[in-house]
């Protein structure tokens, strides 16, 4: 498939490595503009290209977030990503890191605000990009692998999310809705940056 990463640092260059090892065609997209991706896209070779963040999104067939959640300025624009399934990395931290209060509401659902009419999957945000990087294992069955938590609305996107994950050798784990599942994978929540297998995962989860 064909996939628009928003933002190239840790966790956007890490899963941009991982799909294209698993046969995906890749746009990657930063602040400063494509010439400053050169050597990003020259390490991650032909099925990768630069872009700005607009003609990324407008690329992907799935468009994944990893920009700082804080810089709403860093998303594309709304209609470039209206109807396809968004994936939302991100984590709501302050400047200084500390996490930000958003009350009642969930980092996603303020994505989804800002984002309206997106296919709208939490995932990847609770992993740190090194076990990213380093845990997955296609030759392990699905059980034994790693887990990374998913939350959102739409069945059918968390589905197509879901084959992204085993395809990279991790097993996808529903916590639920954008707001009762991503409430649970927030920074802070239960099991944010937990090292789980699937049965673990499943297990804390059942328990929660
Ligand atoms: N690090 C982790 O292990 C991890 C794990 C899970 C989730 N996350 C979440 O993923 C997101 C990214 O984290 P990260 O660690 O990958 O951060 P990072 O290494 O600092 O990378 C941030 C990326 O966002 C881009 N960016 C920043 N402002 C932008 C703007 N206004 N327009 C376009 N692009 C912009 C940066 O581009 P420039 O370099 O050109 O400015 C850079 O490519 C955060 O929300 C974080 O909470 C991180």
């Amino acid at each position: 498939m064909k996939i628009g990463v928003i933002g190239a640092g840790n966790i956007g260059h890490t899963i941009a490595r991982l799909l294209i090892k698993a046969g995906h065609e890749v746009a990657l997209s930063n602040s400063r503009g494509p010439e400053s991706l050169k050597d990003i896209i020259d390490e991650l070779g032909p099925q990768a290209h630069a872009e700005t963040v607009d003609n990324a999104a407008a690329f992907g067939e799935i468009v994944l977030l990893a920009v700082p959640w804080r810089s709403p300025e860093a998303l594309p624009h709304p209609d470039l990503v209206a109807n396809k399934v968004v994936i939302d990395a991100m984590n709501p931290y302050g400047t200084g890191g500390s996490v930000i209060d958003l009350g009642e509401s969930t980092s996603s659902e303020e994505v989804a605000r800002r984002l309206p009419d997106t296919r709208l999957v939490k995932a990847f945000n609770t992993i740190w990009y090194k076990h990213l990087a380093e845990l997955g294992d296609v030759s392990k069955p699905e059980a034994e692998r790693r887990a990374i938590f998913i939350a959102g609305n739409d069945l059918n996107a968390k589905s197509i999310v879901s084959d992204l994950i085993r395809a990279i050798g991790f097993a996808p784990i529903d916590a639920g809705s954008l707001r009762e599942g991503g409430r649970k994978l927030e920074p802070n929540a239960p099991l944010y940056g937990k090292e789980l297998t699937a049965t673990e995962a499943q297990e804390t989860l059942t328990n929660l």
